[in-house]
């Protein structure tokens, strides 16, 4: 179950163009000024009924993407007011109340750190308790006005450069146990569900590769590291995500009140204790370099491993995976062409950046099933915010939520929105719509910095997505099966 959970969870700065300037690709789109002011469509209903009304939608009648789409429909407006769990009874002091953004226009602004705030909103107006991060607010809940995230973003970054050195030869050979297992388990019972195996894989490269260490040193890590972080991220993110078990069970036992970090605190202090013992390189420069205490170095280095990358790929290869392996259009052999004819035996991020189909499906991948679903941001002023055919008011203080599964299937920016089509961003045009591609916090042809919210880790993502295709395809000729599981391989000739 906690790996079903983790599945659903994640389930005018310098360098970032205003939304206006962002979005003048690749139709020309009506200029903010030329807009018509409207109001803002929907309410937020009676205080707790309008809530709870709308968390049993969200969780129970609906499920997210049909809530936003009906909403959407309902005020014939991208933008609208409604509320979005947790809620009433035991998240008294969360405020359920936001707007939705819902295109590629509106969505943008809450990229724009001149206009909007990011303190303390990465799932919306409730945030975990701070004791699931030693006490310390992390960097992802840092806004860019606060000096720590300067320090701490900095730091990911550095981190992620140093790692490059180890980033391709941890993961391929991590990669290669990965396939061997998967080989062995459809050879002996004809089917392998994967999951377990990909996490162990993951939480392997990654710990080598950002901490410097190798969790063999430790038995208990290197059999359940991977384990330990699920359910470290399952309590924090449950009141937030639909799991789809049998309801009302899962209202009244998932979505009712925050979990207890004490369920969680033995395995924190374990992995806290490992990067202490084991990662001391990388501790030496979070306070040398970056004049971080060793406490704040390791909780964060332990959010980055754990929440934003661990948990990011947990997603996301998955569904990459799952989107090739089920696909019968003929998109394997393409694949299997191009990596044969542009990559020789070993592979680098060089060699896969020459691979335009490869990286096209990524993309499209991370269009369509967005990992992290969901986007807050607080207006830090009052402001204009523009969708495609309207403006409306925001005012200072009020949280805006952007839900990314439906931004990416704007009509207006992507044609046949809903299809999955696997050479969308290849080519000139292609290129331009990386423009439109938000899946990192930002447009994928943006750049993370201390002044921006952009993910730390948005190049090594999609160049490691590239990575597992080009390796699955120098080993297989052809692969079938799912997002959790494989049932038949054919090595490559
Ligand atoms: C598939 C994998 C990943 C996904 C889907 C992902 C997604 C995201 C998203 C959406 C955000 C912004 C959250 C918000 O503010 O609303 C973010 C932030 C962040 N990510 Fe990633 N991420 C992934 C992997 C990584 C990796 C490998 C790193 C390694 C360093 C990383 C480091 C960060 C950091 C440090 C932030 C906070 C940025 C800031 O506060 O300025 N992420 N990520």
């Amino acid at each position: 179950m906690v790996t079903t959970a983790m599945n659903k969870i994640m389930c005018a700065s310098p360098g970032i163009p205003t939304p206006s300037q962002s979005l003048s690709k690749p139709q020309s789109l009506p200029s903010t000024a030329a807009l018509p002011l409207r109001t803002i469509p929907g309410s937020y209903g009676w205080p707790l009924l309008g809530p709870i009304s709308d968390r049993l939608d969200y969780f129970w009648f609906q499920g997210p993407e049909t809530f936003f789409r009906k909403r959407m429909e309902k005020h014939k407006s991208s933008v609208f007011r409604t509320n979005v769990p947790p809620t009433f009874p035991f998240f008294t002091g969360v405020n359920p109340n936001v707007i939705a953004v819902l295109d590629c226009k509106s969505f943008a602004h809450l990229f724009d750190m001149e206009i909007v705030e990011k303190k303390d909103v990465l799932v919306g107006d409730f945030m975990p308790s701070i004791k699931f991060t030693g006490g310390v607010r992390v960097c992802a809940y840092l806004d860019t006005s606060e000096p720590q995230h300067g320090q701490i973003k900095n730091l990911a970054l550095d981190v992620l450069k140093r790692s490059s050195k180890v980033w391709v030869s941890e993961l391929l050979s991590n990669l290669s146990n990965f396939f061997d297992t998967i080989d062995t388990k459809v050879s002996d019972t004809g089917s392998a569900s994967y999951i377990v195996s990909l996490q162990q894989c993951v939480f392997n490269f990654l710990t080598k590769s950002l901490i410097g260490a190798d969790p063999a040193l430790e038995p208990d890590i290197a059999q359940s590291g991977y384990a330990m972080l699920d359910r470290w991220l399952a309590l924090q993110l449950l009141p937030t995500v639909k799991i789809g078990v049998l309801q009302p069970l899962e209202e009244i036992f998932l979505h009712s009140f925050p979990y207890p970090f004490a369920l969680v605190s033995g395995d924190y202090n374990k992995l806290y204790k490992f990067i202490e013992q084991n990662g001391r390189e990388v501790l030496e420069r979070g306070e040398k370099e970056f004049g971080l205490t060793a406490s704040d170095t390791i909780h964060n280095l332990l959010f980055v491993l754990g929440f934003n990358a661990f948990g990011g790929f947990s997603v996301f290869l998955p569904t990459l995976i799952g989107v090739i392996a089920a696909d019968k259009t003929g998109l394997q052999s393409r694949l299997r062409k191009e990596v044969k004819e542009k990559c020789g035996p070993g592979l680098d991020f060089e060699s896969v950046k020459n691979l335009e189909l490869v990286k096209s499906v990524v993309y499209e991948t991370l269009r369509v099933n967005p990992p992290v679903p969901l986007q807050y941001a607080r207006a830090r002023k009052d402001f204009r915010l523009s969708s495609h055919d309207s403006a409306y008011e925001i005012k200072k203080g009020e949280l805006l939520c952007g839900y990314q599964t439906l931004a990416m299937r704007d009509g207006q920016v992507f044609d046949e929105p809903e299809s999955f089509k696997p050479d969308r961003f290849t080519g000139e045009e292609g290129r331009k719509l990386l423009d439109y591609l938000y899946w990192s916090n930002g447009p994928q042809t943006e750049t993370p910095t201390e002044s921006n919210k952009q993910c730390a880790g948005k190049d090594y993502v999609t160049l490691t997505g590239c990575l597992v295709v080009a390796s699955m395809f120098q080993r297989y000729e052809c692969i079938t099966g799912d997002s959790s599981s494989i049932t038949a391989v054919v090595k490559a000739k």
